[in-house]
């Protein structure tokens, strides 16, 4: 695998730099580190070159669409991200290679967070794959600080590792993970209050699996099922779930795929038809989910919330889900979904209160899948 650093400091000294040359040398021999070091001499961005821009420029362009993924360490000027890395992201903007890049943000200065966060956008804005696991902030004791100092850092030593690791995992899976990592309408994984809820239940977990396992205590626990409690409005987007603090089980799936998408973990949807009451129809369905892990792959998880008689649990690898499948007449319906069914959201979009969606909870035969 091949990752092209950049280092938005054209300074000798630069701990950004500094930082990038410790990640090349902690690289395994699956992992090429390259560093660019051709930023400095790219003439200002100027649209009119864009269909024969100058040889560096050409070289940079070629350089990352090698790469596997891109890993930016920058600093932050005057609240804002540097000359030096805007202007080779601008020679980037309308170049094909560089859409769905997958790219990883280091942040070697913990108290400047303007140019961090100003960076993040432009690169989505760019229509790159941040990988969010990755792209951490590092505890450098100081600003003078040299790569061999950092190597001999414990701490550092194992983010920078770590942060291998993560895009290395990240190039493996997007192909096949793409629709279970991306951002949607209701799945709506972007939308500032789910990045920021997301990072603060990620804040100090050691791995993907206690991330997970967070995202979906919160959402089993904090968010309020709005049939138990009887809870308006009806929500359906993510956000709108994590804003008014309810959901149906569908509308509550969303909010944890989204959760979990916005750390980089794949996450789908999954539906149980099961019986309202007893063991006869009518029929509804019900929503859950599944997340990828990497020690288990696909593991369903139900953050429905628990009460008498439902006890849903993040155990991997053992699967406990709200309603284990019983009643010969109930299913699991087959398949992992990106996005909800359209009868899902046709419900929570279309009634007003908890009550109307109630007596017209959406259904599905098997077949209609
Ligand atoms: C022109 C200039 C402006 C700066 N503005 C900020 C700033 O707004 N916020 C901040 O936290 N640090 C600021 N700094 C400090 C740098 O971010 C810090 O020195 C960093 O280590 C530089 O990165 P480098 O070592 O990779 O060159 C500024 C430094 C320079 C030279």
């Amino acid at each position: 695998m091949k990752i092209l650093a950049l280092s938005g400091s054209l300074r000798a000294a630069s701990i950004n730099s500094a930082v990038l040359r410790a990640v090349k040398q902690l690289a395994p021999a699956s992992i090429e580190v390259r560093l660019f070091s051709g930023l400095g001499n790219l003439p200002l961005y100027n649209p009119d070159l864009e269909n024969a821009p100058p040889a560096v420029a050409r070289q940079l362009r070629n350089e990352v669409a090698a790469a596997d993924a891109l890993l930016i360490a920058s600093p932050e000027y005057a609240h804002g991200v540097t000359g030096t890395i805007k202007n080779a992201l601008d020679w980037l903007v309308a170049f094909e290679g560089f859409v769905d890049k997958p790219v990883a943000v280091l942040n070697a200065t913990p108290r400047a967070h303007h140019a961090d966060t100003a960076l993040r956008e432009t690169l989505v804005t760019m229509s790159a794959t941040l990988i969010e696991t990755a792209s951490i902030t590092l505890p450098l004791p100081s600003a003078n600080i040299s790569e061999t100092d950092m190597l001999a850092a414990p701490e550092i030593v194992s983010l920078l590792s770590g942060v291998l690791t993560k895009i290395q995992r990240t190039v493996k899976l997007l192909p096949d993970m793409k629709p279970f990592l991306g951002s949607s309408v209701y799945i709506d994984s972007q939308h500032p209050a789910i990045v920021a809820q997301a990072a603060k239940l990620a804040e100090g977990a050691a791995a993907e699996e206690e991330i997970a396992k967070r995202c979906f205590e919160f959402v089993r626990d904090e968010i309020k099922h709005s049939w138990d409690y009887r809870l308006n409005p009806v929500t359906c987007k993510a956000f709108e779930v994590l804003i008014h603090g309810t959901g149906y089980c569908c509308a509550k799936s969303h909010l944890l795929a989204a959760l979990l998408r916005a750390n980089a973990i794949p996450a789908g949807l999954c539906y149980q038809r099961l019986t309202l009451d007893g063991d006869q129809p009518p029929f509804c369905l019900h929503g859950l989910n599944a997340v990828y892990l990497p020690q288990h792959g696909w593991y369903r998880i139900d953050a429905r919330g628990n009460k008498p008689g439902v006890n849903a649990e993040f155990c991997p690898p053992l699967e406990k889900l709200a309603f284990p499948i019983v009643n010969p007449l109930e299913q699991d319906l087959p398949g992992i979904h990106a996005e909800p069914l359209p009868t899902v959201v046709k419900a929570l979009t279309e009634y007003q209160t908890v009550e109307q969606v109630y007596h017209n909870l959406p259904d599905v035969a098997a077949t209609e899948q």
